[in-house]
């Protein structure tokens, strides 16, 4: 199976949501391929759009039972008095996966693995698949991780992704376990995805600017 999870961070208002669900809609009928892919389970999509336009693209979607949804974060509490966060809980049953540990996150907001543990047990809890980004080795990886993304600091969002190789060596340091999906982030593009895909090492990707646009992410969808 690949995996190709769009991360759209905090781009986007309600009306560019819509429009960007509508036009996904729209472009999937003709990629017959990739619909045909999705439903053997071959290929699976998931959207994680900002959290407050998470239903309203999920609506427009609706037609597509195929593709999945998520969160870019999560609360590191249970539902309760924590004005302004997220819980595991109140999204359970509504996506199955969720973006933990995002560099951007850690570097930006300080999240630390203390953080990082308390949202992985979260969303253990409540059934949601963990997408954990780790940018190194010496990151933490969690034995509960469903995907492990590993994204270089210096290919987000720079143009520049890494090569494959240098990838690849990476997977090797992570010491990932059997069941443990390795998927790559940092500049994926619908151009050079392939050459990660052929390796069979790297099983999606975590696309942040590629998914910003439905024609492109699309289209990268449809490389495999
Ligand atoms: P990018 O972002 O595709 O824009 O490099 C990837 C990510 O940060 O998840």
């Amino acid at each position: 199976m690949n995996y190709f999870i769009a991360n759209w961070k905090a781009n986007k208002n309600v009306n560019q949501s819509v429009e960007w669900a509508q036009k996904f809609a729209e472009l999937l009928p003709s990629h017959t391929y990739l619909i045909e892919k999705m439903k053997q389970n071959q290929t699976k999509i998931i959207i994680c759009p900002p959290m407050p336009f998470l239903f309203y693209v999920k609506q427009i979607l609706k037609d597509y039972p195929e593709i999945s949804f998520g969160a870019q974060d999560i609360s590191v509490f249970d539902e309760g008095k924590h004005t302004g966060e997220v819980a595991a809980s109140m999204l359970k049953g509504s996506i199955d996966y969720s973006i933990i540990g995002h560099s951007e996150r850690r570097g930006q907001l300080h999240e630390d693995e203390t953080a990082i543990s308390q949202k992985m047990n979260q969303l253990q809890k409540n059934d949601i698949h963990q997408i954990l980004c780790v940018r190194n080795e010496n990151d933490v990886i969690y034995e509960s991780a469903t995907f492990v993304a590993y994204e270089p600091i210096g290919a987000i969002g720079t143009g520049k992704n890494m090569d494959a190789a240098d990838v690849l060596a990476m997977k090797q340091k992570l010491s990932l376990k059997p069941d443990q999906v390795f998927i790559y982030g940092g500049s994926a593009n619908a151009g050079d995805a392939l050459e990660y895909l052929q390796t069979k090492e790297v099983s999606g990707f975590l696309v942040g600017t590629a998914s910003l646009d439905p024609l492109e992410f699309i289209s990268l969808c449809s490389v495999a």
